[in-house]
Formats: structure tokens, C-alpha cells, sequence
């Protein structure tokens, strides 16, 4: 059976930070609030870069450190609810601008927060049948598009961004993934595009519960299927919505905090673009060595989940 390696990551955000303080100007909060209640400090917005911009760059870096070039690209999946065109797809603006070849289908992928563990998986399956050895998944959102700057229950959790990775399909790769959905419309939801504005609305507390009930389980359906122990995940990588999540799943999972990665605070939830954001900001710290086991768990509107487990 083939599993997916990754070959290459790479990151992309906007220049423009906004802090809490920032924040707390246009809306009724404080630094304290959301720090104590979320962990962010920070997020950007972005001010005139497109998404086709950050996904453009993010997917370039992450080919350079691949070291492969668009004619090893086969596949190009982009994962995301806030493309820059209703048509043709993000991933289609993708492939233009990298100058694709032909036989690479390119689509979107819309998974809410999970959306980059459904392009994960859809490339495993798909790759072996493709052209090309290689897929460029992208999860990139510019969030602030649907995000009501007036809704402080909202405004203060989302930020903008993208990140990129390079995988092959490779024999023998060891490679576990689930994936499910509860089709839910009154978690977490963005109507549109026919209603105006399509703002992001979230029961808060009903997102937090099922993102604590469920990663665990499916952190623990991973490992059976594995036939593996939680202490053997060198790196747990949560999508990034709240250090009050990753701290809740740490504890029901009995991990210490040390094996999760965060980086919540400087960027907020980015959506699809959290994992591969943490992904590459790993790889650059040099945290991630060859043979590690990873463990990538996602979360969010749908209500969606996904896991994948893979050496690096
Ligand atoms: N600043 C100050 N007060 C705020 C506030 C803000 N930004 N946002 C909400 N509040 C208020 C509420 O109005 C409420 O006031 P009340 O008690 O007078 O009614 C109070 O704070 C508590 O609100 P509550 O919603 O119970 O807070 P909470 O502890 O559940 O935290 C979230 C709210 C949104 C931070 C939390 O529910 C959360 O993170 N949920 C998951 C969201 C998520 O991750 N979504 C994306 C998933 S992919």
C-alpha cells in the first residue's frame, strides 16, 4: 500500500498584525479576555494581498524545498471556504499561476478547518492514478473576508493565511487516515453567497464540546488502526482554534503538552491553513527529524474531523 510523504512545506502570511488591543478599540473586549479564554495574542489581516497571492507563495516555497519543479506536480488540491473566485476554483487560479501542466487536475476542496486533512487524504488515494508523482496540497483562507469585525464573539478568533505542502505517493510509506462529517448547519456556519454578508456565526461552546469529545476518540481510532500507543507520536499537530482545546485534548488524552504544537498565539484559527502552517514553521525550527511519527488532527465546520498518522 502507498502512503504520502512530505517532500516540502511552505508558509505564507500577510504583513499587517492585529493585536487584541486592536481589537478591543472597535469591539467590547480586552487583551485578558481573549488571551485567558483563546491564547491568541495576535493575528493578520489581510490589507491588499489576495489568497492567490499567500497560496502562490506558500505552494512556491514549498516546491523549492521539495525541489521539484510544476512538471512533478500531478494533483493540485487547495483547501479552503474564502477563495478569491466563485469560479474558476482557487486551485484552478493555483495551477495558472504556477504554470501546472495539463494533466494535473486541480480543484477546492471545502472542509471547513479540516479541509487540509481531506486534501491529505484525497491525495493518497488519488496520486497513485495520476500522471505525475507529486500533489501540492495548499490550505489557505483570508477568514477576515467573512469574519463581522462588529461580532466580538467571532472577530477576535480568526486570522488569515496559507500554508503549503509537497507529498508523494511512496511504497510501503506508512500512512493512517479518518476522516468523518455530522452534516450540521447551526454550529458553524457562513450562509452565501446569495445572503449578505455571509458571516461567519458560531455557537461557541457547542464547537468547543465537540472538538474535545471527538479529537480524542479519533486521536484513539488512529492509534487501533495503527495498532500503536500514544507515547510513540513524536509530534501531535492540532488544527489551531484554542489553547484551551489543545490543552482539554492534551489532558484527555494523558500526552503532555510538549508533544502539541502552538502557535495559536501569533496567528489565530486560519482555517485550513493552520496544520500546514504549523507543519512548515516545524520544519523550519528543525524540530521535525526523519523517522518521527506525526499525528495531524483537524476539526470544525461540517461538522468535520480528519486524522492522519505519518513518518517524517
Ligand atoms: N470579549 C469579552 N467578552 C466576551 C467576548 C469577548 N470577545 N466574547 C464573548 N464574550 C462574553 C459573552 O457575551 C458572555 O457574556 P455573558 O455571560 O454576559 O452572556 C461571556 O463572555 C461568556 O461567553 P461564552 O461564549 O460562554 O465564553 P466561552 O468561555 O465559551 O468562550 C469562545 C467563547 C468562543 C472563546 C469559546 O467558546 C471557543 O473557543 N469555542 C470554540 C470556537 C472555535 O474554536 N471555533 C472554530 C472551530 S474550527
Amino acid at each position: 500500500m502507498n502512503g504520502l510523504s512530505i517532500l516540502g512545506t511552505g508558509r505564507s502570511l500577510p504583513d499587517h498584525i492585529v493585536t487584541n488591543d486592536d481589537l478591543a478599540r472597535r469591539v467590547e473586549t480586552s487583551n485578558d479576555w481573549i488571551v485567558s479564554r483563546t491564547g491568541i495574542r495576535e493575528r493578520r489581516f489581510a490589507q491588499g494581498e489576495t489568497l492567490t497571492q499567500l497560496a502562490v507563495a506558500a505552494a512556491r516555497r514549498a516546491m523549492e524545498r521539495a525541489g521539484v519543479g510544476p512538471q512533478d506536480i500531478g494533483l493540485c488540491l487547495m483547501a479552503t471556504v474564502t477563495p478569491d473566485w466563485i469560479t474558476p476554483s482557487q486551485a484552478c487560479l493555483l495551477h495558472q499561476e504556477l504554470g501546472l501542466p495539463e494533466d494535473c487536475p486541480a480543484f477546492d476542496l471545502s472542509a471547513g478547518c479540516t479541509g487540509f486533512l481531506y486534501a491529505m487524504e484525497t491525495a493518497a488515494a488519488m496520486l497513485p492514478r495520476m500522471a505525475r508523482p507529486c500533489a501540492l496540497l495548499v490550505g489557505g483562507e483570508l477568514l477576515s473576508r467573512i469574519t463581522d469585525m462588529d461580532d466580538r464573539s467571532t472577530c477576535i478568533l480568526f486570522g488569515d493565511g496559507a500554508g503549503a505542502a509537497v507529498v508523494k505517493s511512496t511504497e510501503g510509506a506508512p500512512w493512517h487516515a479518518l476522516l468523518g462529517t455530522r452534516g450540521n448547519r447551526e454550529a458553524l456556519w457562513a450562509a452565501g453567497p446569495g445572503n449578505h454578508p455571509a458571516y461567519l456565526h458560531m455557537n461557541g461552546q457547542e464547537v468547543f464540546q465537540f472538538a474535545l469529545k471527538t479529537v480524542p476518540e479519533l486521536a484513539r481510532s488512529l492509534l487501533d488502526k495503527a495498532g500503536m500507543d500514544r507515547d510513540q507520536i513524536d509530534w501531535y499537530v492540532l488544527h489551531q482554534a484554542n489553547h484551551r482545546i489543545l490543552e482539554g485534548v492534551a489532558k484527555r488524552m494523558k500526552v503532555p503538552m510538549e508533544r502539541f504544537y502552538e502557535n495559536i498565539g501569533r496567528y489565530g484559527n486560519t482555517s485550513a491553513a493552520t496544520i500546514p502552517i504549523a507543519l512548515d514553521e516545524m520544519a523550519e525550527q528543525e524540530l521535525l527529524r526523519p523517522g518521527q511519527w506525526i499525528m495531524c488532527l483537524g476539526f470544525g465546520a461540517g461538522l468535520t474531523w480528519g486524522g492522519a498518522m505519518f513518518r517524517w
